[in-house]
């Protein structure tokens, strides 16, 4: 795991999309996997602009999302579909049939899932894969859990989560309860893993996750058995990691 200590949010953002394009000038029929919550918004307008300036192409590229609430429309302001619009799709050169979010409309779970799983897997897998980081360890919405899901699945969100996402809604009643989330494996199978974090808020859990025990109790902390991490962090994020 390579960890990149950055100054700061803005800081974290350039280097971060600079890896990213990186891997898009390099392979632009590449594979991105992608997250959503307030940790990439800055890497996403580091994208833009570079595309804006005429150095980054993502007309080739292909999409897959980390994840989506279980039962939002894809034009309600608060789903991952919404957000992936706003913040990246709707701003650059990309093919929107080649952009992916899982069906939070699909009710029947297992079908969502299970075809989720397959068209990641006929797209021979993801090169490189965005992650945030949750508060209590989860990456996409993946919950501490007594073992590691492996594949797409259906969560139900934890208090903690719920509590954490509320400021996006009008009130915690209005977040929903279930999501479908790539699993930990779908996540590993991944060629190249790139995690953002920033905030003396992450600090506890960067430190847990990346320097403590693996577990499905901190579902990051799997990410120390993935050969090529890299973790862009900024020091406020970084600062309960030991030295
Ligand atoms: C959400 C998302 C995750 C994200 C996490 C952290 O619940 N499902 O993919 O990484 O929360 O969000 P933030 O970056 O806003 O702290």
């Amino acid at each position: 795991m390579k960890i990149i200590e950055t100054k700061d949010y803005a800081d974290m953002s350039r280097k971060a999309a600079n890896i990213i394009a990186a891997q898009i000038i390099t392979k632009p029929e590449c594979v991105l996997g992608l997250a959503t919550g307030s940790s990439p918004i800055g890497t996403y307008d580091n994208l833009v602009a570079m595309y804006e300036n005429g150095d980054l192409d993502f007309s080739e590229i292909t999409t897959v999302n980390l994840d989506e609430y279980k039962g939002l429309t894809r034009d309600n302001d608060q789903s991952y579909y919404y957000f992936m619009h706003e913040h990246l799709f709707d701003r650059v050169n990309i093919d929107s049939e080649r952009t992916n979010v899982p069906n939070g409309m699909e009710a029947d779970a297992e079908k969502e899932c299970k075809r989720y799983e397959e068209f990641i897997k006929s797209l021979g897998g993801v090169d490189l894969q965005l992650l945030g980081l949750g508060h209590n360890g989860h990456i996409g919405f993946n919950e501490p859990a007594p073992v590691f899901e492996k594949e797409t699945h259906c969560v139900n969100l934890t208090e903690s989560t719920i509590e954490a996402n509320k400021r996006f809604f009008a009130s915690a009643d209005d977040v929903p309860r279930q999501a479908y989330t790539m699993g930990i494996g779908t996540i590993m199978r991944a060629k190249k893993i790139l995690l953002v974090a920033s905030g003396e808020d992450k600090a506890d859990i960067v430190a847990k996750a990346f320097f403590g025990e693996v577990t499905p109790d901190v579902p990051a902390s799997i990410l120390q058995m993935h050969p090529d991490v890299t973790v862009v962090a900024d020091a406020a994020a970084l600062s309960k990691i030991p030295r």
